[in-house]
């Protein structure tokens, strides 16, 4: 682990999370989930009746998965630094936003509210496990008279680093931006469409990367995917290869975005959500203030890649 990725950062004077600490949501099927993020790479712990999700050789407990009839988002819990949290105990108080009962057994006290699309939103005091810094580059040496990539049977196993996002369906994303800047403090980094805006990326003031939650327009929140950092395209494209030999070969990419600039591949999960492997991602440091745009969606959405696969926007938890 990168120690100064995981650095404290903070912006002084800004009241604001620092991490998008857990995500919590329900599939079906637990031992289906557990297969899927273990051929991802991801360390896969059983935790009380369902699982939890880990970096390898990482403490942060990135999310958790229950049991339940159908995949579900069920909570985002945010991350703050112990200093500000009465502060925002505060704050919540001044705007008259109703706190709410507690949906986690394991955390039964503590500063719940409900999101702009109805979900609890938790906010508590924990380690910044947002990045502090940009994420690792690792380029081979030069090639000294041989041959740099290895052989196919020697390339290494794709283990991601850390959670560098995860994407979020919304009712409205306008809504959402007023919700997660007004009460969160998350700062818009980008953005694309207009009337409606169909999605957008939030980062945080003490320093995330493009985007810790981004929002993309659909009838009903969800769950559309989370995000890994990686270290080098290499990493990526072996990436897609370790989820296809496991028989996860619909996906997406490989490709770069515009938007944060990362490259990617998703790979659909058994629910029609996605994982990502991410590399290369925009860095937004605590020092500085990142230029928040709108965007026209054809020319924002990726710079080259194959085309986007049917489904990669549908909503599967909203009900029709
Ligand atoms: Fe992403």
């Amino acid at each position: 682990m990168n120690t100064s990725i995981m650095a404290q950062t903070k912006r002084d004077g800004v009241l604001a999370v620092h991490s998008l600490d857990e995500h919590v949501f329900c599939v079906p099927n637990l031992d289906e989930a557990r297969a899927f993020y273990t051929a991802f790479g991801l360390d896969v712990r059983n935790h009380g009746d369902g699982l939890a999700l880990y970096a390898h050789n990482n403490p942060q407990r990135y999310a958790r998965l229950i049991k339940g009839e159908k995949k579900r988002l069920l909570w985002l819990s945010f991350g703050v630094y112990a200093e500000d949290y009465e502060r925002f105990v505060q704050l919540i108080e001044s705007q008259g936003i109703e706190r709410i009962a507690s949906p986690d057994p394991e955390s039964p006290l503590g500063l719940w509210i409900r999101s702009n699309d109805g979900f609890p939103v938790q906010i508590k005091v924990a380690p910044k496990s947002s990045p502090s810094s940009p994420s690792p580059r690792v380029y081979e040496p030069e090639s000294n008279g041989q041959g740099r990539a290895p052989a196919s049977s020697r390339a290494p196993r794709v283990l991601p680093l850390y959670l560098s996002h995860t994407l979020v369906f919304t009712k409205s994303v306008s809504q959402s931006l007023d919700f997660y800047s007004g009460v969160l403090g998350l700062q818009l980094s980008d953005s694309s469409g207009e009337d409606p805006m169909a999605i957008a990326f939030m980062h945080s003031p003490h320093g995330s990367d493009h985007h810790l939650l981004a929002f993309l327009i659909s009838d009903d929140y969800g769950f559309h995917h989370s995000s890994w950092a990686v270290n080098s395209i290499d990493q990526v494209g072996l990436g897609m290869k370790q989820m296809n030999e496991a028989g996860h070969t619909y996906g997406w990419g490989v490709g770069r975005h515009v938007l944060g600039s990362n490259y990617f591949r998703y790979t659909r999960d058994p629910w029609g959500s996605y994982v990502e492997y991410s590399y290369d991602i925009d860095f937004v440091a605590h020092d500085i203030k990142w230029p928040a745009k709108n965007h026209p969606p054809p020319d924002s959405f990726y710079l080259w890649g194959p085309d986007v696969p049917e489904g990669f926007g549908t909503n599967f938890e909203a009900q029709h």
